[in-house]
């Protein structure tokens, strides 16, 4: 099959440009001007409109599992298609009592493999960190799973990693490329607010902000970042949210330590006075770590601006607000067992091309790097994230001129609430290619089941790249 893109606008990370593009198969031949369209199967007219590189969201929740609840699967990443995501990445949690790749080989059998609609990674969660598991994560970058994630907050749950968890994992990882992420909240310090605001009876949905305030993040941070130096490793600081853990990334790659980190979408749109919200909507807005005070926002955007953070991702979490999210408010309840995180990944790309491209906080070519181009170069898909010769025809033909509202009506996330609810949106994915077919067609969903294929990534990603 060969469809030619015609006479739309290629961003890059340096650059726009007029240009046709010339698709053969799963990957992109070439992009230039004057191709005959003779032998061509498709010819999609892009005039007016910009090409870019398919999204890579690379932190999403397809199989969380927070105090029972467990978050909406691959059957919905249609939404990923419609919004422009053409690949996510999955946190899998190594079952206990086996292995970091056991785990994710049988996970991507029951729960992906044919399920999904766009392609997709895994990063492991070590759970288990007994000394035979430990020596598995340099099989990882064999395997295809470069990456590895621990959490330092979520004391007292099966996934949370004590410090010694993460220097055996940023030790062993580094034997073979592999970049170790990190959760980083201090989680004794969550635990004592937590025990302190329900014993003094503050238990609504707004005091999950007061739990784990901002300095809790810093800490977490800069204590990751002193055990990667420890290590001779780098690391990988997930979901930023605030001037205190920005300040830490800061000052260690002033000092030239490979420390990298990505904030997502909601921190930068959403302060924590949502979580104040009436009939207990505040719920809807619960994930970890806390939406911030506002002042926090510009913060963060200057950090993409000028590269502190090199990734917006949506840390997706497809739970009901009605049966999951409001339940955990219910009669001897508090906001400590509320299911933590939000569904986002349909509107990932739209809310930030609306409110940070639209509103001059980030130019085009940012919005390319830090929604594809990094997130490949990140997790080692190497054959994404970029509009040119011999990549996946992985491609977004987005409309500028589109004007509308997000919410959950237009919403394929199969969760019955959208944190983006009535907010304008400026601009959407047209037609979306998923290596050449066809999965978007005027906005709409026409792919099928299982169009999506696990790809592995290399090891030694972007974090290695000065080392
Ligand atoms: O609240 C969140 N972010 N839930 C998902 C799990 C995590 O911490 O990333
Ligand atoms: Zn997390
Ligand atoms: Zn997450």
């Amino acid at each position: 099959m060969r469809t030619l893109i015609k006479g739309g606008t290629i961003l890059t990370t340096e650059n726009e440009f007029v240009a046709d593009v010339l698709v053969d198969g799963e990957k992109i031949a070439a992009v230039g001007t004057g191709f005959p369209e003779d032998g061509v199967d498709k010819v999609i007219d892009a005039k007016g409109k910009y090409v870019m590189p398919g999204g890579i969201d690379q932190h999403v929740h397809y199989s969380f599992v927070y105090k029972g609840s467990k978050v909406r699967g691959f059957e919905t990443t249609n939404a990923c298609a419609v919004g422009g995501t053409t690949t996510v990445i999955e946190f899998v949690n190594q079952v206990k009592g086996k292995g970091l790749i056991e785990s994710l080989e049988e996970y991507n059998k029951t729960d992906a493999e044919g399920i999904a609609m766009v392609d997709y990674a895994f990063h492991p969660v070590m759970t288990d960190p007994r000394p035979e598991v430990i020596e598995e994560i340099p099989k990882l970058a064999e395997a295809g799973y470069p990456t590895m994630k621990l959490f330092m907050a979520y004391k007292g749950q099966f996934f949370h990693a004590d410090d010694e968890a993460i220097i055996n994992a940023l030790i062993k990882g580094k034997e073979t490329g592999i970049t170790v992420m990190v959760h980083a909240e201090n989680g004794d310090m969550v635990d004592f607010l937590t025990k302190k605001l329900i014993a003094e009876g503050k238990t609504g949905a707004y005091y999950h902000c007061v739990s784990r305030p901002p300095i809790v993040e810093g800490e977490a941070t800069s204590r990751a970042i002193y055990l990667a130096e420890m290590a001779g490793a780098p690391i990988y600081i997930v979901h930023v949210t605030c001037k205190e853990a920005l300040q830490a990334i800061k000052e260690a790659q002033q000092k030239g330590l490979p420390v990298y980190g990505e904030t997502c979408a909601h921190y930068l749109l959403f302060d924590e006075s949502v979580l104040a919200l009436p009939n207990e909507e505040g719920a809807k807005f619960v994930c970890s770590p806390a939406l911030r005070p506002k002042e926090h926002q510009e913060v963060l955007w200057e950090a993409l601006r000028e590269g502190w953070l090199n990734a917006v991702s949506s840390d997706h979490c497809g739970f009901d607000w009605e049966y999951q999210k409001h339940l955990g408010m219910g009669e001897g309840c508090s906001f400590a067992d509320i299911p933590n995180g939000a569904p986002s990944v349909q509107n990932r790309m739209n809310a930030i091309w609306t409110y940070g491209v639209c509103e001059g906080k980030i130019s085009k070519q940012k919005f390319v790097e830090i929604m594809s181009y990094n997130p490949a170069r990140n997790n080692g898909l190497t054959s994404k994230g970029c509009v040119a010769a011999g990549f996946d025809a992985d491609i977004v033909v987005f409309d500028p001129d589109y004007e509308g509202v997000m919410g959950v009506e237009s919403c394929l996330e199969g969760v019955d609430y959208s944190v983006y609810e009535g907010m304008k949106q400026k601009g959407r994915p047209e037609t979306v290619l998923l290596r050449g077919k066809v999965i978007v067609e005027d906005a709409k969903y026409v792919g099928e089941k299982g169009d999506g294929k696990f790809i592995p990534g290399a090891p030694y990603c972007k974090a290695y790249e000065n080392m």
